[in-house]
């Protein structure tokens, strides 16, 4: 398994003129509404541990003011915890020296926004090749490297328009490749589509996606959309009055919701298009039987492909085309359609 880039441990963050006195307060239990109404101070998260998957996308979601924002900022420390850990490869980011931080933040983390922020009398070119700029990469190199970008998120032939000459999305791809020009191995975005029409942004969870593919950086997603949640995620937080309430697969939140709360999104999920065959597949017992389905099909698409095989029963197989297990057309019907067991009782 790869090693976690990134390890947030016991992480505490309470606004306000004391923070520190009130952590034991709150680790006893004090609410954050009590901690308001008694002490004046706004308790952002309450000891957050969450292990980000080296070169995977880390997607922490919430409703709006659940500390989704103060999270993502420690990770780049333009937030100091009030007590916790915040670890990249085993050194305490909110240790470091300043130098160190400079160093850190510049070559290791790029942020991509969701207004975007770019400068408007630069050209796009310029704007995406700013970080180098800054970095002091000379100038014919940094055009270079700013323009396989260009071309890689869709945006050729536009390098020398102005931002204002491009739509919301294009924009959010200038964004994007800004923060792949400086090559850093972590990308940190704070609702970066949030502000996107629901076209675009699926788009641009693909240009995401398709990129990740092969570049396989640290990817910390902040959205509050379960759906987008569960296109990007390797792994989801869920985040609740600075609480994490449920961490694990897209494929786990979805099945078993921890509690009453996340039963509610999760059921307006589409299962078929989210579910995939190896959480309703049985063990394999006696021959392999009808078609083969590859492991990562969701459900919708495995009873497209039963149905037009005009079969019942079918096998889903791993890259290499072994068989993994035993796929029955109604036990995966009954995965679309059902909430799980759990899923019934966590909401009850
Ligand atoms: N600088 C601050 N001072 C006081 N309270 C803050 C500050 N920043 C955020 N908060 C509070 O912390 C909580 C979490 O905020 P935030 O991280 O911005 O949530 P989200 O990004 O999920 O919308 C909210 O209650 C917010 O009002
Ligand atoms: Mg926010």
């Amino acid at each position: 398994m790869a090693s976690h880039a990134i390890e947030i441990r016991n992480l505490y963050k309470i606004f306000g003129a004391r923070g520190a006195d009130h952590v034991e307060a709150v680790r006893a239990g004090m609410s954050k509404t009590e901690l308001n109404a008694t002490h004046n101070h706004v308790l952002g998260l309450k000891d957050i541990n969450i292990s980000m998957p080296a070169g995977g996308v880390m997607v922490v979601m919430g409703l709006s003011g659940s500390g989704k924002s103060t999270l993502i900022r420690h990770i780049n420390r333009l937030i100091e915890p009030t007590s916790g850990e915040v670890l990249y490869d085993g050194v305490d980011i909110c240790r470091m020296s300043e130098l160190d931080l400079r160093e850190f933040r510049r070559h290791k983390t790029a942020m991509v926004f969701q207004k975007f922020a770019l400068l408007p009398h630069r050209t796009i070119l310029e704007n995406t090749c700013y970080g180098l700029e800054i970095q002091g990469v000379p100038g014919m190199e940094r055009r270079r490297r700013a323009m396989e970008w260009i071309e890689r998120v869709g945006l050729s032939g536009f390098e020398n328009r102005y931002p204002n000459q491009l739509s919301g999305g294009m924009q959010q791809r200038v964004g994007l490749a800004r923060a792949l020009t400086n090559d850093a191995e972590i990308l940190l975005m704070d609702e970066a589509y949030s502000a996107l029409d629901p076209l675009i942004r699926v788009d641009m969870q693909t240009v995401l996606l398709d990129l990740q593919k092969e570049l396989k950086k640290t990817v910390v997603f902040i959205t509050h959309d379960l759906d987008e949640a569960l296109r990007l995620g390797d792994k989801i937080a869920i985040l609740r009055d600075g609480e994490v309430i449920q961490q694990g697969s897209g494929q786990d939140i979805v099945q078993y919701p921890a509690d009453a709360y996340i039963a509610a999104f999760v059921k307006e999920v589409n299962r078929g298009r989210v579910l995939r065959v190896e959480t309703v597949m049985t063990p394999l017992s006696g021959p392999v039987e009808g078609p083969a389905i590859p492991a990562g099909t969701v459900l919708e698409a495995a009873a497209r492909d039963l149905s037009s095989a005009g079969a019942s029963v079918a096998h889903v197989v791993d890259p290499a085309g072994l068989p993994l297990g035993r796929l029955d057309l109604h036990a995966l019907v009954g995965a679309m359609v059902t909430e799980s067991t759990e899923a019934r009782e966590a909401a009850a």
